[in-house]
Parts: structure tokens; C-alpha cells; sequence
């Protein structure tokens, strides 16, 4: 296996072999951090995490990630670039290649993403597109896997709007790691059909299925883990959330949904979460079309089955495995890595 040098932009880009081991490395870097060991193994690279969109999650588990291996990390925020509007994505993919060791990018079209891999001769990460978000299937498969000790033949459902990114990075991970995937919810916001074509004879090589459904009785007796992630994503347009609610509220991930579950199942969500009405945009949904509660309710996301916080943690974890082993020259040897002094 060699990640030396490689871009992470999407989950299918990675062999069955190659995600185990990210994940593998990510269980590593916990204990370490909770051991309070010092693996500074990256004290002369830098790297620049570049945001066109806004983020809590992703941009704090880059930046402590980064200074956790012992790096410099520049944050660039949604107005903070040149990109896109005075210079081409070619040329900032370019000019940062020049300063920085690695260069994270969370924005719209895939597009941009691949672009700035393809100028940028350093690795680029995929911290979310419009398509997909492979970090945030990593972390949480990690969590799936912490909390049931094993992967292979759970059940994964998700539960919404199953076209969004989350859902089509779970789908792909899900086929890769054998697990079981059910997307459920309307019609309308089905998973497209080049991205379940993809997946689909994976699973079948993995021994799991892809199910596609509006019908939510899918889900009884059946799933291990109910994931949901909110009805309108970033940069869609706010006007949609009339139509969104419509289509999705039969999908809301409350009590009567999840007992519909396996007893034993979890509740999974990227988080942020509209819950309840502790956010402006809850307020100005509720005044609008008077819902408390969206696409998960109160109950269950502070029920004994909500593993969201975990899932949160384990971010910064996995978005490390992959940094370091994207930076980590293995011509340095095996031996060097624990011979090397950190920090
Ligand atoms: N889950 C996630 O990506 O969260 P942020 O938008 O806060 O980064
Ligand atoms: N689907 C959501 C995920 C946020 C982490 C969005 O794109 O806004």
C-alpha cells in the first residue's frame, strides 16, 4: 500500500485495503492523543485548509489534526482567497503547491476539488463538495466500528435526503467496508443512478447489498445503525426548505422511527443538527412553517442511542490518519517512523 503523495478526494478512489488501513491508523492516533503522546512527526510541513464553505467540524479537525502532527496549518476562509473570483483554480492550486505540503478544500462543484488536485502537486483532501464528503464517511465508520466491535454485515440506513454528499460517501464506504446500505426517503431525492452503479457491484464483490427505498418499514428489525443529516444542505438555495419539508418530514428520525431499528441500534448524524430551536435558522423554520424539530427530534438525538458526539471526535482522528499517511514518505523506512524522534 502506498499513500505517499495522493490526493483524497473521493471514497471510491481507495481500495477495501487501503480505507481498513486509514481506519486502522486512525484507532492508532486516538490512543495516542488520549495517551497524551507526543506525535509531532511533521514539525517542518505546512498546510492550508482553504473553505469555501462555512464549517465547525472539519476546519477545527484539520487545524488541531495539523498541529497535533506538529504542523503549521493557514486557514483561509469563505471571502479569505483569491480563488474563483481574481485567480483561476489552476493558479491557486499552484501557488499554495509552492507553500504548503498539503492543501484541504471544502466548496461546491466536485469539479474544483479534482481540479486543484490535478494542478497541485501535493495531496488535496476533500473536506466536502456538493457530491461528497469522505472524511466525514471515514470518521463515522470508525465510530460504527468502535461501537459494535466489527463492520462486516451491519446494517447502515440512511434516512432523508439520500442524493446529498454524506449519504453518497456512506453508500460508497458502506460497499467497500461490507456493510449493508439502505437509503430511504422520497422519490424525488433518490441517490442518483451513476453514483448506485458505482457502488453496486462492489457491494456484491463485499457480500452486502444497496437498497433504495421510499418506504420506511425497510427498516424494521433490520438496521444496525439510522443516520439522517439535515433536509437542506450548504449552498442550497433557503427558498427550498417549503418543498424539503413536504418530501421529508414523513422521514424525521424520532422514537417511533427508531424503534423500528434493531433494539441494539445507534443513531448517527454529521452534525450540525437541527433538533431544536437553540439555532436562528430552527427559529425562522418554526415561524415559517412551525416545526420544532427536522430532520431528527430532541428525543432521540439526546437519547442513550445518539453516538453523535463520538462521531464528532472521531473526525479530527480519521482526517489525521489521512493527512499523515498522504504526507509520510515510506522511502524513510518503517523503522524511521518510531526511530524518528517527534517534535
Ligand atoms: N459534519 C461536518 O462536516 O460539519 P462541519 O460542517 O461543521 O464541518
Ligand atoms: N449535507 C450537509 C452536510 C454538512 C456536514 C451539507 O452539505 O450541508
Amino acid at each position: 500500500m502506498n499513500f505517499y503523495g495522493r490526493d483524497f478526494l473521493r471514497i471510491l478512489d481507495f481500495s477495501e485495503e487501503e480505507l481498513k488501513y486509514m481506519l486502522a491508523m486512525a484507532r492508532k492516533f486516538k490512543e495516542m492523543k488520549k495517551a497524551k503522546q507526543n506525535h509531532k512527526y511533521f514539525p517542518e510541513k505546512n498546510i492550508a485548509i482553504l473553505f469555501e464553505k462555512t464549517s465547525t467540524r472539519t476546519r477545527c479537525s484539520f487545524e488541531v489534526a495539523g498541529y497535533d502532527l506538529g504542523m503549521g496549518v493557514t486557514y483561509l476562509d469563505p471571502t479569505g482567497s483569491q480563488m474563483g473570483h481574481k485567480e483561476s483554480i489552476a493558479d491557486t492550486a499552484r501557488v499554495l503547491a509552492r507553500l504548503y505540503d498539503g492543501i484541504e478544500y471544502r466548496g461546491f462543484d466536485q469539479k474544483i476539488v479534482d481540479e486543484l488536485a490535478e494542478y497541485a502537486d501535493v495531496p488535496v483532501w476533500n473536506g466536502l463538495t456538493d457530491e461528497c464528503h469522505p472524511t466525514q464517511a471515514l470518521g463515522d465508520f470508525m465510530t460504527i466500528e468502535e461501537h459494535f466491535g466489527h463492520l462486516k454485515g451491519l446494517t447502515l440506513a440512511f434516512v432523508g435526503d439520500t442524493r446529498n454528499n454524506v449519504a453518497n460517501s456512506l453508500m460508497a464506504m458502506s460497499a467497500k467496508m461490507g456493510v449493508n446500505f439502505i437509503a430511504c426517503g422520497p422519490v424525488g431525492l433518490r441517490p442518483s443512478d451513476e453514483i448506485i452503479a458505482k457502488c453496486q457491484p462492489i457491494a456484491e464483490k463485499n457480500d452486502c447489498t444497496i437498497t433504495v427505498t421510499d418506504d420506511i418499514s425497510i427498516l424494521d428489525g433490520r438496521a444496525d445503525a439510522i443516520y439522517t443529516d439535515v433536509w437542506l444542505s450548504l449552498g442550497e438555495d433557503s427558498e427550498k426548505w417549503g418543498e424539503r419539508i413536504e418530501l421529508l418530514k414523513p422521514y424525521q428520525v424520532n422514537m417511533d422511527l427508531m424503534q423500528r431499528a434493531k433494539d441494539t441500534a445507534v443513531f448517527l448524524h454529521c452534525l450540525p443538527s437541527f433538533h431544536d430551536l437553540n439555532t436562528s435558522i430552527a427559529r425562522d423554520v418554526k415561524e415559517k412553517y412551525g416545526l420544532d424539530e427536522m430532520e431528527v427530534t430532541n428525543e432521540v438525538f439526546e437519547s442513550d442511542k445518539s453516538i453523535v458526539f463520538e462521531q464528532a471526535e472521531n473526525r479530527m482522528h480519521t482526517i489525521k490518519s489521512v493527512m499523515f499517511l498522504t504526507l509520510w514518505d515510506p522511502s524513510l523506512g518503517k523503522k524511521s517512523l518510531s526511530e524518528k524522534k517527534p517534535g
